[in-house]
């Protein structure tokens, strides 16, 4: 057994102990707010861990805000998909994205923010930290290395989302985390659409990573849960001052939940990965649509990075209506779909489709589509040739 493992067998294995386990093969429900020291030592020991300013010893039992050892089992198995030292799990993926944030910056600093963020973390920027005194610019997903020219002498974190939401430019992660390195700035990476399983932000020089464990690891649409992963050691205490005073733990069940969803995470990506790419080429095709937004496509921005960097795209992406179908014909087109689903969020077992508009979630770079429809899928279990022949009767009712 000297081979690395494959990722598919990583994601089966990772963290799990079942010695720890009580011989289970999954963690068991530990559902508890206290937890009943069983003696004075034990107790003072607990505290001493959680107060304690050289604290490194992730996982111990204190309080159930502070996780169980269902949490703990998820974290160690996302920290080994990951890569990291420690991940810790919080109560959605927006959790994860603010408790990121707040853990590297104060009052006077600077915080670089790619403009295709995922539109509740610009808000949190500009609604939120703006009010705490910290300073937001937003910039070009594929500026690259480009990015040294915005840094100032507050800059204390750069913040990319890639491929970013709505429109999936890839960004250059490796030139802009050299940068960071370079300027000692903290680089964090949204690795919601690859999860961790199609691309690996420590190895292109990422600090933090966050995972919407919502998405494609839990893969079910019934759990909202986020994953902070820190490369290194040296960040824990940092990180986990943020996890413990922000008060963002998931819940006990809901890491069981998604434990239980990660395991088959590979499988479902890859299945997902198939019907994607065929439908995003048949889209590509069609008369109705102008363009398609999806990385694994030559003429999607940043197509050349999403090949040299990543190990495979997810099903999510956007494409983008011609002109001339308005948005009361659209109804007709959405409101009798059979198999996608009209709603929020992504990465489950079933298809998703939703209309999108970038137009107002823009500040560096302009939306060159305001004046069209944009649809984004979420691609999911189905057989592929049934979500394309319901699309195209959404198209043939488009039309009429
Ligand atoms: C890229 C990205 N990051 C983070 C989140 C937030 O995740 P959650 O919905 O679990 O809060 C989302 C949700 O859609 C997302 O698309």
């Amino acid at each position: 057994m000297k081979k690395k493992m494959g990722a598919a067998t990583c994601i089966v294995h990772a963290g799990r102990n079942t010695k720890e386990q009580g011989w289970m093969v999954n963690p068991p429900i530990y559902q508890s707010s206290t937890i009943a020291f069983p003696t004075l030592e034990d107790l003072l020991k607990a505290e001493k861990g959680y107060s304690n300013n050289d604290l490194v010893k992730p996982y111990e039992l204190k309080y159930g805000r502070y996780g169980t050892q269902t949490n703990f089992a998820l974290e160690k198995a996302i920290a080994e998909i990951e890569g990291g030292y420690n991940t810790f799990v919080t109560s959605s993926g927006a959790a994860a994205v603010s408790t990121a944030l707040v853990a590297y910056l104060q009052k006077g600093d600077h915080l670089l923010m790619v403009d295709n963020v995922y539109s509740p973390t610009r808000g949190f920027c500009d609604k939120f930290l703006k009010k705490f005194g910290v300073e937001t610019t937003y910039y070009d997903p594929l500026i690259g290395a480009g990015i040294e020219k915005l840094i100032q002498k507050n800059t204390k974190v750069i913040f990319m989302e890639s491929p970013g939401s709505v429109s999936f430019e890839v960004q250059d992660v490796p030139a802009i985390c050299k940068v960071a390195k370079k300027h000692k700035i903290t680089s964090i990476i949204d690795n919601s659409w690859a999860s961790g399983i199609y691309f690996k932000p420590f190895d292109h020089g990422a600090d933090v990573s966050v995972i919407a464990v919502t998405k494609y690891l839990n893969g079910h649409s019934d759990v909202m849960m986020g994953a902070i992963t820190i490369r290194e050691k040296k960040d824990f205490l940092t990180m986990y001052q943020a996890f413990r005073y922000m008060s963002v733990n998931a819940a006990p069940f809901s890491s069981y939940m998604a434990q239980r969803g990660l395991r088959t995470a590979k499988i479902r990506m890859d299945h997902i990965e198939k019907s994607a790419l065929e439908i995003a080429k048949w889209l590509e095709k069609k008369p109705e649509v102008v363009k398609v937004l999806y990385p694994a496509l030559p003429s999607s921005p940043g197509h050349k990075l999403w090949k040299r960097d990543f190990t495979g795209a997810a099903g999510v992406f956007t494409f983008v209506l011609d002109k001339k179908y308005s948005n009361s014909a659209l109804g007709k087109m959405l409101n009798d779909l059979h198999y996608y689903v009209m709603g929020y969020s992504w990465g489950g077992y079933e298809s998703l489709i939703l209309p999108v508009d970038a137009t107002e979630i823009r500040t560096a770079t302009k939306w060159p589509y305001s004046n069209n429809t944009c649809l984004r899928l979420s691609i999911g279990l189905e057989d592929v040739e049934d979500l394309k022949d319901d699309l195209e009767a959404g198209f043939k009712r488009l039309k009429k």
